[in-house]
């Protein structure tokens, strides 16, 4: 099947001009104008629109036993909800608990995604423990095709790591060429934190706040940034929130530690006021590192306009209100973390972003696809718009306009905590390796598409 885009706008993180696209055989072959298609190509006008690279969203929870429960979504609702909201291609992380063997998660998580998503794939693997078994396994996950890791600093006895772990996992990463990504958050002061909060009577969901405030993230970077120094491994510092932390990576990278930082569009967009709405509504906006003070968010802006922060992600963790946050009712606790926000990513990012001013359009593009697509050793498959790349293409119309809903969204849960927010823009189109999943906001893709990406460690 051949496939044309015409009269569009492309937008790539470092060009913008006005061509058609053709693809066949799952790639673009073609940009140029005035391209005539051969009959039975299927043609998608898009004057008057954008024309961007598949976004990357590289941070994402579907399956995930976490805090005494599940992640809701399957890669059928997941896959649906990042290709509608125009992500093309998602990085999940592999989470298996201290007591499951690395090869054996790794397995379970392709089982969950093989033959069942309808957009691109692939895993960060989770390194829960270290010992001689767990090395073993990772070399031998890292030959099929994961070049990136991640570890924890927070939840330890779930997923946390102790430091000399951290070390040996840091050393056999530098060694394989491996980006390790990291969870920054001081477990010992939050445990202690909680205990004291709650010894007080302090059980509410903006406690949580006051169990995890910015001193706690910031230790957690310096102590992976230490760690980063004295192994040389390359690192990703996921979901940074606030100035405190920016400040320990900054100062790290000015050292010469190897760093990329990724922040979350929740924290671009929402504050910690959020979490300490009445009547549990709070719960929804829990997650961690929590929500912070609403000056942050300038600071996040700046940094992804200045080059400081390389990308925006989601952490999507789709955990239902009714029957799973619930269970931090009495104890903020117990709340599930997390906020989903795989489908409306982008298009929060655009409007609050681009339309608002804050970031220039190669900035989105770079920040929310092509960046993610270079460190995490996808480019220039992923993550461009040039012949030779994987037709995962994004017909943006800037002349749309909407709200955000729980009753519209794909993503399997009872809530969405951007419900009624303005949107000014939306994915018209998207298609997958040349195949059109997305038309005027409904899913018409087809499940089993997506494609695990298998990738090697090029950026070494
Ligand atoms: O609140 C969050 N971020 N929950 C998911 C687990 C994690 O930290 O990635
Ligand atoms: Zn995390
Ligand atoms: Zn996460």
């Amino acid at each position: 099947m051949s496939l044309l885009i015409k009269s569009g706008e492309i937008v790539t993180a470092s060009e913008r001009y006005a061509a058609d696209i053709f693809c066949e055989n799952e790639t673009i072959t073609r940009i140029g104008r005035r391209i005539t298609p051969p009959r039975g190509a299927v043609v998608i006008d898009a004057k008057g629109k954008f024309v961007f690279p598949g976004f990357i969203d590289p941070h994402v929870h579907i399956y995930l036993p976490f805090m005494g429960t599940f992640a809701k979504d399957t890669y059928e609702t997941a896959s649906r909800a990042a290709l509608v909201g125009g992500t093309t291609t998602l990085i999940e992380m592999c989470c298996p608990s201290r007591k499951e063997d690395a090869l054996e998660g790794f397995e379970l998580w392709m089982s969950k995604a093989a033959g069942k998503s309808a957009c691109d794939f692939t895993f960060h693997m989770g390194v829960t423990k270290f010992d001689g078994a767990a090395e073993k396994q990772l070399r031998e996950i890292v030959r099929r095709g994961i070049s990136s890791f991640k570890i924890f600093l927070a939840y330890k006895g779930a997923f946390g790591v102790d430091d000399g772990e951290l070390y040996r996992t840091l050393k056999l990463a530098k060694e394989l060429g491996v980006i390790v990504t990291a969870h920054c958050e001081n477990e010992t002061l939050i445990a202690e934190r909680q205990a004291e909060l709650l010894a007080a009577g302090k059980t509410d969901s903006a406690q949580h706040h006051e169990s995890r405030p910015p001193a706690v993230e910031a230790e957690g970077v310096h102590h992976l940034m230490s760690f980063a120094e004295a192994t040389g491994a390359e690192t990703y510092i996921v979901h940074l929130s606030c100035r405190e932390a920016l400040d320990q990576a900054i100062a790290a990278r000015q050292r010469g530690v190897r760093v990329s930082i990724e922040t979350l569009i929740q924290y671009l967009t929402l504050d910690k006021s959020f979490a300490a709405r009445s009547k549990f509504e709070g719960a929804k906006y829990v997650m961690s590192p929590p929500l912070r003070d609403k000056g942050n968010q300038a600071i996040l802006w700046n940094g992804l306009r200045d080059g400081l922060i390389q990308t925006v992600a989601t952490d999507h963790c789709p955990f239902d209100f009714k029957a799973q946050k619930v269970m931090g009712k009495n104890d903020f606790t117990k709340i599930p973390n997390g906020i989903p926000a795989l489908e409306d990513r982008v298009n929060l990012l655009y409007t609050y972003g681009v339309k608002a001013g804050k970031i220039d359009l190669h900035t989105f593009v770079n920040c929310a696809s092509t960046r993610a697509a270079k460190t995490f050793d996808l480019f220039p498959r992923k993550g461009t718009i040039q012949i030779g790349a994987d037709a995962d293409l994004v017909v943006f119309d800037p002349k749309y306009r909407g709200k955000i809903s729980a009753r519209t969204q794909q993503t399997n849960v009872d809530y969405n905590a951007f419900e009624g927010w303005k949107i000014e823009g939306r994915p018209a189109a998207v298609t997958v390796r040349g195949q059109v999943a997305v038309r005027d906001g409904k899913f018409i893709g087809k499940i089993g598409h997506g494609k695990f990406l298998a990738r090697k460690p090029a950026h070494f």
